[in-house]
This record gives C-alpha cells, sequence and structure tokens, in this order.
C-alpha cells in the first residue's frame, strides 16, 4: 500500500483536497471513489467499506463539514474539498463523541463505528435538540451489524449533552 502523499500541493494544475488538514493530490483513475482513495492511496483505513453501494454508512466522512458516504463520491469531486475522516479527530485526549462511544458501551465489533461516530458529529452540529427519536432518524443511514443501537443512540445523546454545555 502506498504512503501516505502529504507533498506540497501548491502546483494549480494538479486536483488537490485537503484531509485531515493536510493538502493532499488527487491521483489514480477518474473513476476511483473518495473510499477507495482514502482507504488505498492515502492509507486511512479507519474508513471501512461494507457494502460499496451507499447502504451501511460504514464509509461515512465528513465533506466541508458534512457527513457524506464516501463511496458515493468520486475522489475527483472532492476536489477543493476539506475532508476529515476518523483518524482526523485524534488528539491528546478522546473526541467527546468518542469518549461517550467508549464510556456508554456502544461498539461491539467497532465495523460500524468510524462512520457512526462521523455521524454523530454532523447530526450534533445540525441539530439543536437531539431527542431519541430524531437520534434514530438520523441514523437511518447508518447500519450496525452487532444491533447495538440502543447504546449508540445513548451515546450520540450523552455527547449531545456534553457539547452543548461546553
Ligand atoms: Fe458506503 Fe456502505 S460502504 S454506504
Ligand atoms: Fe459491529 Fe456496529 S459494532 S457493526
Amino acid at each position: 500500500m502506498d504512503s501516505p502523499n502529504f507533498d506540497d500541493a501548491s502546483d494549480m494544475s494538479i486536483p488537490t483536497m485537503s484531509v485531515n488538514n493536510k493538502p493532499v493530490q488527487i491521483d489514480g483513475e477518474a473513476r476511483t471513489l473518495l473510499v477507495h482513495f482514502l482507504r488505498d492511496t492515502l492509507g486511512l483505513t479507519g474508513t471501512h467499506v461494507g457494502c460499496d453501494t451507499s447502504q451501511c454508512g460504514a464509509c461515512v466522512v465528513m465533506m466541508d463539514g458534512r457527513a457524506v458516504k464516501s463511496c458515493t463520491v468520486l475522489a475527483l469531486q472532492a476536489q477543493g474539498s476539506d475532508i476529515t475522516t476518523i483518524e482526523g479527530l485524534i488528539s491528546e485526549d478522546l473526541h467527546p463523541v468518542q469518549a461517550a462511544f467508549q464510556q456508554h458501551h456502544a461498539l461491539q465489533c467497532g465495523f460500524c463505528t468510524p462512520g457512526m461516530i462521523l455521524t454523530a458529529l454532523d447530526m450534533i452540529h445540525r441539530n439543536p435538540v437531539l431527542d431519541e427519536e430524531k437520534i434514530r432518524h438520523e441514523l437511518e443511514g447508518n447500519l450496525c451489524r452487532c444491533t447495538g443501537y440502543q447504546n449508540i443512540v445513548k451515546a450520540i445523546k450523552s455527547a449531545a449533552d456534553q457539547i452543548r454545555s461546553e
């Protein structure tokens, strides 16, 4: 697998995007999907592939602040965008959404978790009020094969409350 290409992306003739606040040149075939570019070219394997057909939400990343299924976006369509993957949340401490997932035991095998966490972040940013019904509605595009939805909903509610109180 290639190493992340975080070279200087100042040549304007080469399409670029920002991934986790680092400039990245978009290379590969025109048909390359964003999810495969992130995983196979940049080595950011925290973004998972569950279905490749826009059903499961395992591939969710943030694109210009909104959650998108990266199996539905060509890498070239993300030209000029700011992409955040689950690796982009890494800091000294867990992000409040990650901490809430840990605290509420909201992951089992963890396969759906990166997509769930980024979807949660998006819904928390967009919804000033998040109750259980709203969270469940917002999660309809994210499947958990381990069916741990109860704790996922609890974790998102808890993270939303925590983030609002800061
Ligand atoms: Fe993208 Fe399933 S891999 S929605
Ligand atoms: Fe296993 Fe969700 S925790 S798929």
